[in-house]
């Protein structure tokens, strides 16, 4: 009688911690036994010479959602979440997003409705709060929090979607009372409608001035602004998908302070320029997203934060448009870079290119990219230690990579709807070549093994992250800091 349903062999296995040669024994849904020389299993996965990981979290990406301007994903939770799979990934957090005037416990019921039938790996929900109006921050969010959706997002730009301070400051103020985690789009709203405006006025259309009307400086900005707000209330904040040094500088020097401001960024940022959004024709609109790739500098910076601990979490922000009318060009075939669906796919190649790009080169280690790509977000976003890392007791969610598999990437190969994909041409090396979730194998020889639906939701805890210092930052004088008072005068 074997003691074990299944067995992953003889692999390195690598977390966010160490690196090991072990055997995984796992029973059902759960890892139960590492050690070496295991009883036989039911069933074995011969591991050796491969990189046994924790499957990916990827903690930013859009499905089945609607823009605010109207437009749909291309991926709904089946392909998204397949696309996910075969590149690596086993969780996804993506978002259930209200519009303004929409119930908030309306908008996670539909989305439940699109996602519970069709996922074929586990998910979790993030909110994005378009209006946060008073009977929503009162009667629907604190519920919703208890019940498992305890982070969310709001925007300081797009015309129906961005929040004021005072807005933030609720939402802010919510969230450090309620436990729950913010996650912030910074970018100044009035600088990019500014230059918009005046470059849509003088012709200036084409998809390349989407990246000179979302300037570095718009980006730092609020950056900037949005730390200042959370420091005044003393509410952790996650800065998400960072794209330029400014940004990245802010982020540095509140963690210095000891301020609990965690960052994100994101492939785009590392490994497209704005020079990608200058190519012909309309193909620029393919590489549009909030906040634009920058320059070559940018990128190097992205890395440098992602080596020296300024970015928590790389995750993808797919945000799937198809290069026609129903995507990308619903402003018709010559729209301008202000009606282009914003946004690149992105949730099957994060881990390959980060783990090519960045390991494989020398930039990280093994334990930095499991970290940055699986256990950070796990720890954020309440999911942790049953998401994120090799351990007795978590989910047997493995992603075992052949590291010397040489893949040349093409728009064919990916199972997301989209069509195309901006690192089309691109040779990688490292490929998760089996991917567990809870036990069950979900792909193996480029096959996917599992049902649609057989994905299961996950409610996120109130995470450690997200509690207030509930200290002192060591400037401010007790007497005049709101947020040392904030139980006494709200
Ligand atoms: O361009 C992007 N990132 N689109 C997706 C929406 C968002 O702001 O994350
Ligand atoms: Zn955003
Ligand atoms: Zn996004």
């Amino acid at each position: 009688m074997a003691d074990f349903d299944l067995v992953v062999r003889g692999g390195t296995v690598a977390t966010a911690s160490d690196t090991f040669t072990a055997d995984i024994g796992i029973n059902g849904e759960t890892i139960v036994a590492m050690g070496s020389d295991l009883e036989a299993g039911k069933n074995e996965i011969d591991a050796r010479g491969m990189l046994v990981m924790p499957g990916g979290v990827d903690s930013h990406c859009h499905v089945e959602q609607k823009s605010s301007s109207g437009v749909m994903c291309a991926d709904d939770f089946y392909s998204g979440t397949v696309s996910a799979a075969f590149g690596g990934t086993t969780t996804i957090i993506p978002f259930a997003a209200q519009h303004k005037g929409d119930s908030l416990i309306d908008v996670v019921r539909e989305y439940h409705e699109a996602a519970d039938p069709k996922a074929v790996i586990d998910y979790a929900f993030h909110l994005i709060l378009s209006d946060p109006r008073e009977e929503v921050l009162r009667d629907e969010l604190p519920g919703l929090i208890d019940m498992g959706y305890s982070s969310f997002k709001v925007y300081l730009t797009y015309d129906l979607l961005k929040l004021d301070d005072g807005e933030m400051l609720d939402v802010l103020s919510l969230a450090r009372k309620e436990g729950a985690l913010v996650m912030v789009h910074a970018e100044n709203h009035e600088v990019i409608k500014w230059l918009t405006e005046r470059l849509l006025a003088g012709g200036y259309g084409e998809p390349k001035y989407h990246a000179i009307s979302h300037p570095r400086i718009a980006e730092g900005e609020a950056t900037h602004r949005a730390i200042a707000l959370a420091e005044l209330l003393d509410t952790p904040l996650l800065i998400v998908h960072v794209s330029s040094p400014d940004a990245i500088h802010e982020i540095r020097e509140a963690k210095t302070r000891g301020l609990k401001i965690y960052g994100e960024t994101c492939p785009q940022y590392l490994f497209l320029t704005a020079k990608d959004l200058d190519r012909d024709g309309m193909e620029g609109a393919k590489y549009c997203c909030s906040p634009p790739p920058r320059d070559e500098a940018s990128q190097e910076a992205v890395w440098q934060g992602l080596v020296n601990g300024t970015f928590d979490v790389f995750s993808s922000d797919h945000a799937p448009y198809r290069f026609d009318e129903s995507g990308k060009l619903s402003g018709g075939p010559n729209a301008t870079f202000k009606q282009i669906a914003n946004g690149v796919p992105g949730l099957e190649l994060r881990l390959p290119l980060l783990f090519s790009e960045g390991v494989l080169k020398g930039r990280l280690n093994l334990n930095q990219f499991v970290e940055l790509t699986s256990t950070r977000a796990a720890k954020l976003y309440g999911l942790h230690p049953r998401k994120g890392t090799i351990a007795i007791g978590a989910d047997a969610d493995l992603a075992i990579w052949d590291p010397d598999l040489t893949v040349t990437v093409t728009d064919e190969m990916m199972h997301d709807n989209v069509g195309y994909t901006p690192y089309a041409g691109r040779t990688l090396t490292g490929w998760p070549v089996t991917v567990l979730s809870r036990g069950r194998v979900v792909v193996q020889d480029s096959e996917l093994k599992v049902e649609r639906g057989s994905g299961k939701f996950l409610a996120c805890e109130r995470s450690a992250a997200a509690a207030p210092l509930g200290r002192l930052v060591p400037e401010m004088d007790p007497a005049t800091n709101f947020g040392a008072n904030i139980e006494r005068w709200s």
